[in-house]
This record gives structure tokens, C-alpha cells and sequence, in this order.
């Protein structure tokens, strides 16, 4: 059974196809694809499982294949430029479509190539973990890390669809379920207090691969993503909000070295961080913050940045952060369980205690 969900963005609308098997069906690309030229970007540890089915899908095109490494640390310009040599070696014309198969890090960076080459080609995301499926796949953010900052060099580039395998995530590791858990109970706590609820209640089946829980899990985290990325494209307002715990969450990422703490667990770790700020501000109660951070450790993440990360390194890092407005530090924290807001209202003491300095 598939679900289709849309994100509504006028012309540029897009569908995200959700259920088992999808990969191989032709009827999800073909009508996306502008031309007969395809490229699809994945990585070494992809390819092997699904290249295949996705090539049997595009029976009739002219395919080409970049196979990059794999990992948060190859999300470089270097790595990027060879996605343009292919495109160019291939004499790939504007009308060319680009297809990521494969995680976030596959998704951002071949849609980024996307956006940029011969100033924007037509591109399918094809996510094949739980957070690409959850997240990252859908509202057209794209790019690459640079050493100084996380996701700071990039675009905004809408996909033409979105095609979320479920059986893809059979292969998954137990790790990476946790990592994408961290964006769906983000999800809960930002805008959808009956998710937070569902999820308390059917988190051990989620962890167990439930493919029902999974499917329930993935249609409800892209409702609520679509509804923000259609009224809020460019992050003029409330789709900050799906930051939360990012802030923290970059920092330990960079702090840690790309690729040593998972995104997810950052973000994990991040949330908690975040609630921990709004009840020292008496926005979040106790309780509320309890089970967020009960819920955040029972899904497998960490719930406090590694203690080696001093608040002062913390505090540095914070501030490369695409928030930060004139200089001032500004954060999503809650308001309690299904409620946020970004602000810069908050003593810098009670930060530094959240920091643990
Ligand atoms: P990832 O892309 O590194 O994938 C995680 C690991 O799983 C990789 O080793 C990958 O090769 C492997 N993998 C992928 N699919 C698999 C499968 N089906 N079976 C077995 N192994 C598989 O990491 P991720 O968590 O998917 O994405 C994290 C990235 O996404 C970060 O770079 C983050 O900045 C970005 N992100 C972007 C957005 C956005 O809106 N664009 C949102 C959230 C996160
Ligand atoms: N993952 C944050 C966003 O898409 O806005």
C-alpha cells in the first residue's frame, strides 16, 4: 500500500510517494523527468543494494552514474565537482534530470549540483534512510559543509518528486533508525502534540522496524513538513522552527568532526539541550521536560553534548549558525510539548548552564 502526500508550492508543486517497493516503479519518475537525459547520484554503499531497481525503472533514458563515498565528510566542494564532471563529461544539456538515491548527504549534494548546474536542472529525491524520508528529502534545502560551518554553502532547490521507498530501510542500521528518529519526534515537539503522544506509545515498535509504525511515522512527519515548507519556502518565519535543536546540534556536529557524531544524534542531543534552556526560562515544565528527554534517549540518542566540548568551544560554534542575525544568537526553544518559537529573548547566563558552563 503507498501513500501520496503533496507539498503545495503553486507551479513548483511536488508529490512525495510513500510505501513499499517504489523504487523499480517507472510511473514515479517518468512524468518528473523534463528530458531523456538522467543522472542518478548515489554512493558505495547504496549502489550495490539499490542502483539496480532504480535503473530498471528508467528503461529508454540515456543514464549516467556518479558513485561517491560515503560519509558526512565527503559533503565538500571537492567531492561536488565531480557530479558537475560527470554532467559535463557527458555533455548533459539543461533539460538533463539529476536523481539522488541515497541518504541526506547524497540528497543535499545532488540536489545542490542540481540547483547550480547550467544555473538549476530538474532533480528526484530518492531517500533511503529515515531521516532523507522524514526530512531532509522534502522542502528543497540543498548543499554542502564547508570546515568552518555546517550546511553553509547552499541553495534552495525544490525537487520535481520525491520517492520514499519504505523497503529500503530493511537495510538500514539500527544507528542511523535512531539518527532519523531524532527529525520525527522533532516534529512532535514543534507543532504536533498527538504526534509526540503517538510516538511515546509506539516508539518500541519503531525501533523494531514495525513497517506499519514506519509508514505512520514517515506520512505524518511529511505532513507536517509540507504544511511548513508551503507556507514558508525561504525561512522567512516559522520554518525555522524546524531547526530545533540544530543550533545545538551543528555545533557538536563540527565540534565532534563531520562524521563522528551522526546528524541525528546531534540534533538528539540538541532538542534536549533546547528544552533544558526553555525550563531554566520556566517556559517548559518539568514534566515536559522529562519526557522529551525520556522519549529522545528511549529512541537510541544521546541526550547532552559529549563533555569534552567545552561551553566556551560550544558558544563559539553557535554563532556560525545561519540565525544568528545581526550578531545576535537566536534559538528555537519550546513553549511546551507541540509548541515553538525562535528568539533571541534569553539571559546568556542561563544559556552557559544549559551549556554546562
Ligand atoms: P547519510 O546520508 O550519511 O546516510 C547515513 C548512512 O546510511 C550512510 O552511510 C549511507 O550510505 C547509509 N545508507 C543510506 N541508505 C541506506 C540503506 N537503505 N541501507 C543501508 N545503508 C544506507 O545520513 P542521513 O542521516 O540520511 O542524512 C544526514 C544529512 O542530511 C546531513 O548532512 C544533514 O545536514 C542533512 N540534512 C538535510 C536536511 C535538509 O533539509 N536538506 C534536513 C536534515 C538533514
Ligand atoms: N531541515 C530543516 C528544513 O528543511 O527547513
Amino acid at each position: 500500500m503507498s501513500t501520496t502526500l503533496s507539498v503545495s508550492l503553486g507551479a513548483r508543486s511536488y508529490p512525495i510517494f510513500i510505501g513499499a517497493g517504489l523504487l523499480a516503479d517507472p510511473g514515479c519518475y517518468r512524468p518528473y523527468i523534463p528530458g531523456r537525459q538522467v543522472t542518478i547520484v548515489t554512493n558505495e554503499t547504496v549502489a550495490p543494494l539499490y542502483l539496480a531497481a532504480v535503473q530498471s525503472a528508467l528503461e529508454g533514458y540515456r543514464v549516467e552514474t556518479v558513485i561517491l563515498p560515503d560519509g558526512e565528510v565527503y559533503k565538500t566542494q571537492a567531492v561536488l565537482e565531480r557530479i558537475y564532471d560527470a554532467l559535463l563529461g557527458a555533455r548533459f544539456s539543461r533539460d538533463s534530470t539529476l536523481i539522488a538515491l541515497g541518504g541526506g548527504v547524497i540528497g543535499d549534494m545532488a540536489g545542490f549540483a542540481a540547483a547550480c548546474y547550467q544555473r538549476g536542472v530538474a532533480f528526484i529525491q530518492v531517500p533511503t534512510t529515515l531521516l532523507a524520508q522524514v526530512d531532509s528529502s522534502v522542502g528543497g534545502k540543498t548543499g554542502i559543509n564547508h570546515p568552518l560551518g555546517k550546511n553553509m554553502i547552499g541553495a534552495f532547490h525544490q525537487p520535481r518528486a520525491v520517492i520514499a521507498d519504505t523497503a529500503t530501510l530493511d537495510t538500514l542500521p539500527g544507528r542511523e533508525l535512531s539518527a532519523g528518529l531524532a527529525e520525527v519526534i522533532k516534529y512532535g515537539l514543534i507543532r504536533d502534540a498527538a504526534f509526540f503522544d503517538w510516538l511515546d506509545t509506539n516508539l518500541t515498535a519503531l525501533r523494531e522496524c514495525d513497517p506499519a509504525a514506519l509508514a505512520e511515522a514517515i506520512r505524518r512527519s511529511c505532513e507536517n513538513k509540507a504544511e511548513v515548507v508551503a507556507a514558508d519556502e525561504h525561512e522567512a518565519g516559522e520554518r525555522a522552527l524546524l531547526n530545533l535543536g540544530h543550533t545545538f546540534g551543528h555545533a557538536i556536529e563540527t565540534g565532534a568532526g563531520y562524521g563522528n557524531w551522526l546528524h541525528g544524534e546531534a540534533v538528539g542531543a540538541g532538542m534536549c539541550m533546547a528544552a533544558d534552556l526553555s525550563a531554566r526560562l520556566g517556559w517548559l515544565s518539568a514534566a515536559d521536560l522529562q519526557r522529551t528527554r525520556d522519549l529522545i534517549e528511549r529512541a537510541g540518542l544521546p541526550i547532552a553534548a559529549p563533555p569534552e566540548l567545552s561551553a566556551e568551544r560550544l558558544l563559539e560554534l553557535m554563532a556560525v549558525d545561519k540565525k544568528v542575525l545581526d550578531g545576535r544568537l537566536r534559538l528555537v526553544l519550546l513553549r511546551g510539548i507541540g509548541s515553538a518559537l525562535v528568539t533571541d529573548q534569553f539571559d546568556p547566563a542561563h544559556l552557559r548552564a544549559t551549556l554546562g558552563g
